[in-house]
């Protein structure tokens, strides 16, 4: 899969080639990296290498070489991979390959989360590159795994200078591709609509920045950037994808040069960064995840799929299926009684459920958003029988007991506060902003994050508790010095692989506010992440359809809510609501006691049909077939790996008199087995399901939707 080939280095992946070369002056460059080459002979590309002049005359300059890390300030200009302040005073570099190595496994990380080795064929090439005369060494990973077009590629930077040195900027990642036309394609969003999706025209001179400065990953902006030749779409096209394994600040830049070519480099935001590296001192950048496919975004999808589910979840729980939940949040919000909770725990097992949540409100004198926020201690006037009480009732009743935090934060009306208001971040005398009446405490303190590990670990080993849901519901502000994001983030990783590491068999779900922090550092840890707080059906479609160009459908958690709904107000059929949260780890987050005979009897022909269809949920093939963002349509199918069994939800938003609803053409499917409708019993030729497609009728509803399981025969 990798090999170095005299000056030639070659990676392979399924169906694409990474290649690089080292040319006579030491430069690591990039010969290639897309569809696979099978002509070994690099003689054409070396040529057009060494032919290239930079701008000053009989020069040879870097300006015009594609790169692996580029420098800024001797002979390249452009924008620059790193920028490190050396004992001179000036942050001008040029890095030369001191060594090439190949190791089987992994690339070192210290403290941050990546991709392992999780069927142990991974490879990974280290390219040393060094400046002496400033004393900066930067070692560069770049990891392959069998059968995937991936690489996985980090950066350490080592002072080896007896002088210290400031880092402003160390990207994971730099890549210059050749003169074409791109389009970028990045995920921006706000509370209530996360990741909508957008694509944009890549012009010379223009930088598109698709950062994020608020703290944690972000509803604003996720840390997944694709870069499209033009023209590529859902099943054709050379498509790039940038994925980071982080949960902090972060940056993907794309800057089309004089030349046309474009350079495009992702990692943590230099945005309030800066790092001190002593001499000997080392910085480990995090890892981003390059895909590449031939043949379109879809593929590109599937393949990030397929790694994460492998190579990057690491809970026990990321290949099970996922108990069917019941989550009292939107049901009773703060106002609950033990008494209140059992009722719908019982309501729950009745109807099929198999965990019960109890979210926020359970500790400190916790009755509203204003305060308790670090106390991790039951209020036993809510609930007499304590958390070891309720959860022993529950499980009695048969069913899992999963319980919320939210460990990184304290409100001033605390006791925690109280004993220690100096763990909260803020800036020097400068009161700090409260949001949501929180405070962050500062993770990158050891003891406060003792503090969080103990409190979280007392309550977890004093009860029954299968679930817990990890929240985070604020922006940062107040940092308290130059790269502090950094500092906290890695203090949040410390948490979570200690606490996931303590309590293997405890399934954990991520959150922020919703879908504030959907990102690769924390499905390390927690294989199911809140998509967002906007449950609306309409909505969720865009919102899971985009989530899903980098995400397993199995990590988009969905819930089923009360219509109308509680953020947008929204009126669905309860239909369309578990249609549209099937693609998912499906639940409900509503008030069951209170619901009509009939539409529990609804619901559990629901939970029925989920528990059929949840391992092809989790293992299968993910295929978009019709986008909101360009249609009145969203339809997507996931497939069996054995092309055996294919699930199809499609929606028509807006109702249309009269309408002209194209057929559905499938896809993954086998095109010479006969399928059969479970539901009706109708049988199709796979042909026939792909090539001709099918009709579906709608009804006349707003949002209608349907779902259909073909199995094969
Ligand atoms: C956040 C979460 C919600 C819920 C509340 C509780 O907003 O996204 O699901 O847990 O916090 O306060």
């Amino acid at each position: 899969m990798i090999k170095i080939d005299g000056n030639t280095i070659i990676l392979r992946g399924r169906s694409m080639s990474y290649i690089m070369y080292v040319n006579e002056c030491g430069d690591l460059l990039n010969f290639h990296f897309g569809r696979q080459l099978a002509d070994e002979d690099y003689s054409a590309m070396k040529r057009e290498c060494e032919e290239k002049l930079g701008y000053t005359s009989n020069v040879r300059s870097l300006d015009v070489y594609p790169q692996e890390y580029p420098a800024y300030g001797h002979s390249d200009l452009r924008d620059p991979a790193f920028e490190v302040v050396n004992r001179f005073g000036n942050a001008v570099a040029e890095l030369k390959v001191k060594s090439l190595k190949v190791m089987s496994g992994t690339a070192p990380m210290e403290g941050m989360p990546s991709l392992f080795n999780g069927s142990g064929d991974a490879q990974t090439l280290e390219a040393v590159l060094s400046d002496e005369i400033i004393g900066l060494e930067v070692a560069l990973y770049y990891t392959v795994f069998d059968g995937y077009d991936a690489v996985a590629r980090s950066a350490v930077l080592r002072n080896v200078s007896d002088s210290a040195m400031t880092i402003l900027s160390a990207y994971s990642a730099s890549l210059d591709l050749p003169v074409n036309d791109y389009e970028i394609i990045h995920f921006a969003g706000a509370w209530g609509r996360e990741r909508e999706m957008y694509r944009t025209k890549l012009t010379t001179g223009m930088k598109a920045e698709i950062e994020n400065a608020r703290g944690g990953s972000g509803h604003q902006i996720n840390p997944f950037v694709m870069v499209a030749e033009e023209g590529a779409d859902e099943d054709h096209g050379g498509v790039y994808g940038f994925s980071l394994i982080y949960s902090g600040n972060h940056s993907t830049a794309a800057k089309v040069d004089q030349f046309g070519a474009l350079r495009i480099e992702q990692g943590i935001n230099p945005r309030q960064f800066r790092w001190e590296l002593e001499p000997g001192g080392e910085f480990y950048t995090p890892q981003s995840v390059l895909c590449y496919s031939c043949e379109g975004i879809g593929a590109l999808s599937r393949e990030y799929h397929d790694i994460y589910r492998r190579d990057l979840m690491r809970s026990k729980w990321a290949g099970k299926t996922r108990p069917l939940l019941l989550n009292n949040w939107e049901g009773t919000y703060f106002d609950f009684t033990e008494e209140k909770l059992l009722s719908m725990a019982k309501a729950a097992k009745d109807i099929g459920l198999e965990l019960f949540v109890l979210d926020d409100g359970w500790f400190g004198k916790r009755n509203d958003d204003t305060s308790s926020l670090g106390d991790w201690f039951v209020n036993y006037e809510k609930l007499p029988s304590g958390i070891d009480g309720l959860a022993e009732k529950i499980t009695d009743l048969g069913l899992m007991f999963g319980l919320w935090f939210e460990p990184e934060m304290v409100n001033a009306d605390s006791e925690l506060y109280r004993a220690h208001p100096d763990w909260a971040i803020r800036v020097g005398e400068r009161e700090p902003v409260e949001a949501r009446n929180q405070l962050i405490l500062d993770l990158s303190r050891d003891e406060v994050c003792e503090y969080i590990i103990e409190a979280v670990s007392k309550i977890l080993s004093s009860a029954k508790i299968g679930y817990v849901k990890w929240d985070m519901n604020r922006q940062m502000a107040d940092m308290p010095c130059l790269g502090y994001n950094h500092k906290y983030t890695l203090g949040f990783y410390k948490i979570m692989s200690t606490i996931t590491g303590s309590f293997p068999d405890v399934l954990f779900e991520g959150c922020s506010a919703g879908g504030g922090r959907f990102d690769p550092g924390v499905l390390a840890y927690m294989p199911q992440i809140w998509t967002s707080d906007n449950s609306d059906a309409a909505a969720r479609l865009k919102i899971q359809y985009s989530t899903s160009m980098c995400y397993p459908v199995y990590s988009i958690s969905t819930h089923v809510t009360a219509s109308p709904n509680h953020q947008n107000g929204r009126v669905t059929r309860l239909k369309t609501r578990a249609d549209v949260a099937f693609a998912g780890t499906f639940g409900y987050e509503l008030d069951i006691t209170k619901m009509p005979e009939e539409e529990l009897n609804e619901i559990k022909r629901q939970i029925k049909f989920d528990k059929t269809i949840r391992t092809l949920v989790r293992d299968g093939d993910l295929y978009r077939l019709q986008d909101p963002y360009t249609s009145n349509y969203c339809s997507w199918e996931i497939a069996s790996k054995d092309r055996r069994r294919a699930l199809l939800f499609s929606c028509k938003i807006l109702s249309v008199a009269n309408s002209k609803d194209k057929r559905i053409k499938l896809k993954g499917l086998d095109p010479s087995l006969r399928y059969v409708n479970t539901l009706t019993g109708e049988v199709y030729g796979g042909d026939v399901l792909m090539y001709r497609g099918i009709r579906i009728d709608y009804g006349t509803y707003d949002f209608a939707t349907e779902i259909i399981e073909f199995s094969a025969i």
